[in-house]
């Protein structure tokens, strides 16, 4: 019979743990995880100084494991959710549905902006484009933009992402590859405020992996879109994403040395080296850009003009 390699009960559902090379029960899985994750929030002081929280939810078991695990070690903390409808065909309507029935459980504030409304297409008007492989890079720059956008509007001075240890190796491991030394320097658990209308970022699960965000959802109980975005399909971020999980067959422990190596040797020589960006008003949104249109609006008129001559 197997039993959990921590207290040794047979209780069920044992969850298998790549990273520990053990099984754990429930309980102490859930232990475990509420551990890591309040470590990482401490660590790194992500709290320090917040007076209006938002975390941003995707429905998916990500963010949805982020909420439940925020309510449960801060339970004094308040927060309100912000959700982005993208209009994608077979996902998104589950994904709203799941971040609504949370927050009202849960009274919890929910923000949700309507792509379609505000700006005239959807996510999902992208599939019909040629070149699918790049659609998570547009949908990304529509979501930073976004999050921040409704974050900034609203008052908050901090924005929770449930981006986890997959995520932003996948993410180093593409802008290391192309040597994209700005973007590099941006990646870390906390982002500050680098401009009144940029919100200071925090990504509280950056520790953890896709499986144990997975196996937390399911041991809570927890509802969270099953459907995964359509659109993902092929993209050269999930093949990114299996490459790395290959590696770290060979190299245990890759993910999160990578991490480490990133933060503790390479942050500080990319910060000594990097020269402040000026930044400005963007001309049609106001928010702030490095041109005089920021990338969200510039890519806002050419997908509105692929959608019409598609
Ligand atoms: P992704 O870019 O899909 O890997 O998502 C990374 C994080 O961005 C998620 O964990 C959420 O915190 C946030 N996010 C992604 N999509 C949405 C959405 N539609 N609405 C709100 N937040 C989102
Ligand atoms: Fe952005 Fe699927 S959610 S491409
Ligand atoms: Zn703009």
């Amino acid at each position: 019979m197997d039993r959990c390699g921590r207290c040794k009960n047979e209780k069920t559902p044992l969850f298998k743990m790549s990273r520990l090379n053990s099984l754990l029960c429930s309980s102490c899985f859930e232990d475990y995880y509420e551990r890591k994750v309040k470590n990482t929030v401490l660590k790194y002081g992500m709290l320090n100084g917040v007076n209006k929280l938002a975390i941003a939810a995707s429905g998916g078991k990500d963010s949805m494991a982020l909420l439940k695990v925020f309510s449960e070690l801060f339970p004094h903390i308040k927060f309100a959710v912000i959700h982005l409808n993208l209009g994608i065909p077979g996902h998104s309507d589950e994904c709203i549905k799941v971040v609504e029935k949370f927050c009202i459980e849960n009274s919890i504030e929910l923000l949700v902006y309507d792509l379609k409304k505000y700006h005239g297409y959807t996510i999902g008007d992208l599939s019909n484009l040629k070149n699918n492989k790049r659609i998570c890079g547009v949908c990304g720059i529509v979501k930073r933009h976004l999050m921040n956008k409704v974050a900034y509007e609203n008052g908050f001075d901090t924005l929770a992402t449930g981006h986890n240890l997959d995520d932003v190796v996948e993410i180093l491991f593409n802008l290391y590859l192309n040597g994209n030394v700005e973007e590099m320097s941006r990646i870390k658990p906390v982002a500050p405020s680098m401009n009144p209308k940029l919100i200071r970022k925090i990504k509280p699960l950056i520790e953890v992996t896709d499986q144990e965000d997975l196996y937390y959802v399911i041991s809570k109980n927890l509802d969270y879109a099953s459907s995964e975005c359509p659109l993902i399909k092929g993209s050269r971020m999930v093949e990114r994403k299996n490459l790395i999980l290959r590696i770290e067959e060979e190299i245990p422990n890759f993910r999160y040395r990578f991490l480490k190596t990133h933060l503790k040797r390479f942050l500080p020589i990319l910060k000594e080296h990097s020269q402040p960006i000026t930044l400005r008003e963007c001309d049609v949104c106001s928010m702030p850009s490095v041109g005089s249109i920021c990338s969200f609006c510039k890519l806002s008129s050419r997908i509105l003009n692929w959608v019409e001559n598609a």
